[in-house]
């Protein structure tokens, strides 16, 4: 085992891993920083962002309207100093990646250009065509290049965390490449390894984003927070699971069923905005969740288009026209052609929901610090309390770089100021840990594998855990996750005859982290009787639990890992600073609203 030590380790190198290593080289030009990634860093799933980031910069926008728009998105399960902290910083860092390169699309005068997304009262999107994640990974993955107190170890795959006393001490890698155990002693470790959609057998995400550092953090007794909250994005190409950015909704496609009805006005979020009149959060600029619930609702009344590959509706874009179309959405244009052979200037693009977001985490305070001493989170893997129960498209992209700055800044902080470690004990307790992963290296026990468990993980979350959820699904759900757990430790590596890119190895792993996420959306879900943002139940007595109850569940949940038992649920407040909880309405009700 070789060991390495470093002042701040970051594990994760997609946008929030790699803003947080910039402020952290930056401002602490002494500090050794090890960038720890599973992939090379351009291969980051944030690299599959399309539309953009959100941040006031519109003349008609304000940092008020940002703050409201986010909050009713989330169904007010918003904590709103986090959103105030979060709003004001955007701005800035966005124009700040400009000045590393950025190339933020521009309108003929060379201002920004924003453009709307769902559950916004103004543009306020920054974008790069729809091509935005890979340009922001791109300019934050050159501009680290210039610190020599960064040093990247790609491919190595997190195993553990070390920590004794409640504060950490360090990481266990697997290099996939050399076939070795890597152990980083380090004070302060960021975990910005994003998200856990690959819980979910259909989803946008690539399959690298297997909830990693959650799990990491939620085994060494660090509580997830808000899991059941889970997003589905309205528009993914149906088979293949690729996103198609709601920017296509922005510069003004529709969503249309079987009938080539605008079927979204019937779902309170119409009528139409006239012709002249700014939309203003209706149709298919409602929120995320509304529109995924709406798809739902077409499909039991079968209105949907049949097709092999389940149920869709049609985001039409012709009336776009192709100029606009290759200017504004390149890579969608792509990616209809390549992935559904349609060419989106001459026919309707076939659409359907696809799990796309976690909204819940790793439990932060506004400062991206965990319950653990030196342990900090940033972007999708954390739940700093800004998104609710349900994220508005493009503040994640900001969210990365806003709270990958702020875990830059608080890693150094900490790090100054840690006591030095006691190098035996991590190392013994570093060996255990491989020890223990060394012993999936013995005699397969039966004809199980990875990969039927982590389909049938993948269906079951979809069946019972999806758009909408009810008692007894989410039991069947409990019940076969807790099987699946089971059989997951029962794994033995198939191909053990060397440890250089093992990947049966890696995804045995991998899928234990998975399910134990997994298991905290379930349950988290099971004790939310409610319905709010993207957590929806169709049951209870009287139909009770359909709808938001801000008496018993305007509340954070927090699900902590108890091994070999079901996840222990809490629950903690939500901060409410300023905009008290109200009716959530969208589209003309929205509009009626504003005007009593
Ligand atoms: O539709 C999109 O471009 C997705 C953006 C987001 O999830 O923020």
């Amino acid at each position: 085992m070789e060991i390495i030590h470093a002042d701040i380790a970051i594990v994760g190198a997609g946008g929030a891993g790699l803003r947080a290593a910039i402020e952290a080289a930056e401002i602490w030009p002494e500090g050794k920083i090890a960038l720890i990634s599973k992939v090379y860093p351009m291969r980051s799933h944030t690299v599959a962002a399309e539309g953009g980031a959100a941040g006031v910069i519109h003349p008609d926008d304000s940092l008020d309207k940002h703050f409201q728009d986010t909050i009713s998105g989330g169904d007010w399960l918003c904590d709103q100093d986090v959103v105030e902290f979060f709003v004001e910083r955007a701005p800035a860092e966005l124009a700040k990646l400009e000045h590393w390169g950025c190339p933020w699309s521009r309108t003929q005068d060379g201002h920004v250009c924003v453009r709307k997304f769902g559950g916004m009262k103004v543009p306020r999107t920054w974008f790069a065509a729809d091509r935005s994640g890979f340009h922001i990974l791109h300019t934050l993955y050159h501009h680290t290049t210039q610190f020599k107190n960064i040093t990247r170890f790609d491919e190595h795959f997190a195993v553990d965390l070390i920590e004794y006393d409640n504060a950490i001490r360090g990481i266990l890698t697997y290099d996939i490449q050399n076939g070795v155990f890597r152990l980083f002693c380090a004070p302060a470790v960021i975990l910005a390894t994003g998200g856990a959609a690959q819980a979910y057998h259909f989803t946008t995400n690539a399959t690298i984003v297997t909830g990693d550092g959650m799990a990491l953090a939620y085994r060494h007794g660090v509580p997830l927070r808000d899991m059941e909250f889970v997003q589905y994005h309205p528009t993914g190409l149906p088979g293949c699971g690729l996103l198609i950015t709601e920017a296509a909704r922005g510069e003004g496609g529709v969503l249309i069923n079987k009938d080539g009805y605008r079927y979204l006005q019937d779902y309170g979020l119409g009528p139409e905005t006239p012709k002249g009149e700014p939309q203003n959060r209706t149709m298919e600029l409602g929120p995320r969740d509304r529109l995924s619930q709406a798809f739902w609702h077409e499909q039991k009344k079968g209105r949907t288009i049949q097709t092999p590959h389940g149920d869709v509706v049609y985001l039409d874009l012709r009336h776009l026209g192709a100029t606009k179309l290759e200017e504004r959405l390149p890579q969608i244009c792509e990616l209809a052609r390549a992935y559904a052979g349609v060419d989106p200037a001459l026919d309707p693009i076939p659409v359907r929901p696809v799990v796309h977001y976690t909204m819940g985490g790793i439990e932060t305070d506004c400062h991206t610090a965990t319950a653990m001493q030196g342990l900090f989170a940033a972007g999708e893997c954390a739940s700093v309390g800004l998104h609710g129960a349900n994220r508005l498209g493009s503040n994640s992209l900001s969210e990365i770089l806003v709270f990958g700055h702020e875990a830059g800044l608080q890693a150094v902080h900490y790090a100054k100021n840690a006591d030095a470690c006691d190098a035996k004990r991590i190392e013994n307790i570093a060996n255990e840990q491989i020890n223990h992963v060394m012993n999936r290296f013995g005699k397969k026990i039966n004809d199980d594998s990875t990969a039927k468990i982590r389909h049938e993980m993948g269906t079951t979350m979809e069946k019972y855990v999806g758009i909408y959820r009810d008692e007894d699904g989410l039991q069947n759900a409990a019940n076969i996750i807790k099987e699946l757990k089971i059989r997951q430790k029962a794994l033995r590596v198939s191909s053990p005859e060397s440890r250089v890119f093992n990947f049966d190895l890696l995804h045995i792993l991998e899928l234990g982290f998975t399910l134990d996420v997994a298991e905290a959306m379930v349950h988290s879900a099971l004790g939310r009787r409610e319905s709010r943002g993207s957590h929806q139940r169709i049951d209870g007595d009287l139909q009770a639990y359909t709808k938001r109850d801000d008496t018993l569940f305007l509340k954070h949940t927090r699900a902590f890992y108890r091994e070999n038992d079901n996840p222990m649920i809490q629950y903690a407040p939500v901060t409410i600073t300023k905009y008290p909880p109200q009716a959530r309405l969208y589209g003309s009700a929205e509009k009626q609203n504003q005007n009593n």
